[in-house]
């Protein structure tokens, strides 16, 4: 890995990730701007007064060689993004655009066994879940956790229900790192499972002791002959530590056939589901509010680091705000690298670092590019940057056509004292390439609409 641990770009993300070396990082988080249409500030004295993100998309964001790399790259992803311009606006395809060029970055620098959280509202989530599908893989897609952060919302608009959750887009690789993550059990959980009380008070379940189909051991217990999943001999063991509950040893249990006795105080609680409802959202009162706009809370993101990565594994969070992220991995032993654009984030991160880690010196500010070991390809040519001025129509029969379909051609032909220059470049499709030939733009119109292709 060519970035050292705890370090923060203050930079725009897309030319940093680039400068990161392929698949050495084990777990991505991102939390972008939703495209929520807001401008978000920070309050006036607290503790981030003065950070404020933009959160309104246009083409005029978009940089026009982003499509075209896109449309060569991923030609599936491409269409994904079409296809939201057309059912959605063009504000929506430009923020897509922007999210697919850093996704695809992302994609490369995560290893083989590494997971990516995408943090997202259902303003976009079902168009971003068609990029993470095309990006890392419909068959890598584990879960669409959906995190209650309702807390203290007021449902103010009448036609509809408040809105009251975000999603979270979880996807891992084949060979991605899982380590399962239990909730409490809850009251009503306990009342209807754990249904017996202990001499002691010690709340317990009778786990069934059948063995599976016709396998197991065969034997008497407690005056019952069945085939069991235990041994005889372990039975008798459970039976001298008190862990088999039966009418034969309480009389007044309801309890017919022997038992095995699983206390609720023993259980890890139960594997967590994909609706988060136990974190709550920070309000302004928060004890950790930094008062960054859209901050999120340090629990949501350990159950994260906890259920994707193990000590020592490299955590990026490429839109880190106020570090909840490097906070969160600090705190649970992993390597970090946090990017944001805003340079007031970078303050932020310190001052946090600093008061809830205890780090100061440690943290390394950089506001360079980072250089890859390996040879960087060549993201940026007149063909990327055309398709994008040209939104992926031909120029000759205003067709939309697949990246690997257009031909750069130059408009004054070089036989005519036609240059290289971009001003003089354009795509045109296979067909209207060779039926202009080394005509003008005006003769190719005019056979086009000669052979009424155009109107
Ligand atoms: C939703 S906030 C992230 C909040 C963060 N999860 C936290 O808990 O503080 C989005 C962040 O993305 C940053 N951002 C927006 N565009 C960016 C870009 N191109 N490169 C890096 N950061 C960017 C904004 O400055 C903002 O801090």
């Amino acid at each position: 890995m060519n970035v050292q641990n705890r370090t923060v770009f203050s930079n725009d993300n897309l030319p940093v990730l680039r400068g990161i070396d392929t698949a050495s990082v084990d777990l991505i988080y991102l939390d972008p701007p939703f495209n929520s249409n807001r401008n978000y500030a920070a309050p006036i004295g607290s503790e981030a007064a003065g950070t404020a993100f933009k959160d309104t998309w246009t083409l005029s964001d978009v940089d026009n060689a982003w499509h075209g790399e896109i449309a060569d790259r991923e030609p599936a992803l491409y269409q994904a993004i079409h296809t939201a311009e057309l059912t959605h606006s063009k504000g929506m395809k430009s923020y897509l655009i922007m999210m697919a060029v850093r996704l695809l970055e992302m994609k490369r620098v995560l290893k083989k066994t590494g997971s990516i959280y995408l943090h997202c509202d259902p303003t976009a989530s079902h168009y971003l879940k068609m990029l993470m599908d095309s990006v890392f893989g419909k068959s890598n897609f584990k879960n669409e956790v959906v995190w209650n952060s309702a807390t203290g919302v007021k449902n103010n608009v009448k036609s509809r229900f408040g809105r009251g959750h975000d999603i979270i887009l979880f996807y891992g690789m084949p060979k991605s790192k899982f380590n399962i993550q239990y909730d409490p059990l809850s009251e009503e959980y306990l009342k209807s499972h754990y249904t017996y009380t202990d001499e002691d008070g010690r709340r317990f379940r009778a786990d069934n002791l059948n063995a599976p189909g016709t396998g197991g051991h065969r034997y008497e217990f407690l005056g019952v002959t069945k085939n069991w999943r235990m041994t005889e001999e372990q039975a008798r063991q459970w039976l001298t530590e008190g862990r088999i509950v039966h009418q034969s040893i309480t009389p007044d249990s309801r309890v017919r056939i022997p038992s095995y006795k699983r206390y609720a105080d023993e259980s890890m609680g139960r594997p967590a589901l994909d609706n988060w409802t136990d974190i709550g959202a920070l309000n302004s009162q928060s004890k950790e509010s930094t008062g960054y706009p859209t901050q999120k809370p340090v629990a949501l993101l350990e159950r994260i680091i906890k259920a994707s990565s193990n000590e020592g594994d490299i955590v990026l969070d490429p839109f880190c705000g106020c570090a909840t992220t490097c906070v969160a991995a600090e705190r649970l032993q992993r390597h970090w690298i946090g990017i944001d654009i805003s340079p007031r984030a970078v303050n932020l991160v310190r001052v946090r670092l600093e008061y809830e880690v205890g780090l100061l010196g440690d943290v390394i500010h950089r506001t360079d590019i980072p250089k890859r070991s390996e040879k960087l390809p060549n993201y940026r040519t007149h063909k990327h940057t055309l398709y994008g001025e040209q939104e992926g129509l031909c120029k000759g029969c205003r067709t939309q056509f697949p990246f690997r379909n257009m031909t750069v051609d130059h408009i004054v032909p070089t036989s005519q004292g036609g240059t290289d220059h971009e001003d003089n470049l354009q795509l045109l499709c296979g067909a209207c390439n060779s039926t202009k030939g080394q005509g003008t733009q005006a003769e190719l119109i005019a056979r086009l609409k000669a052979q009424g292709v155009l109107r």
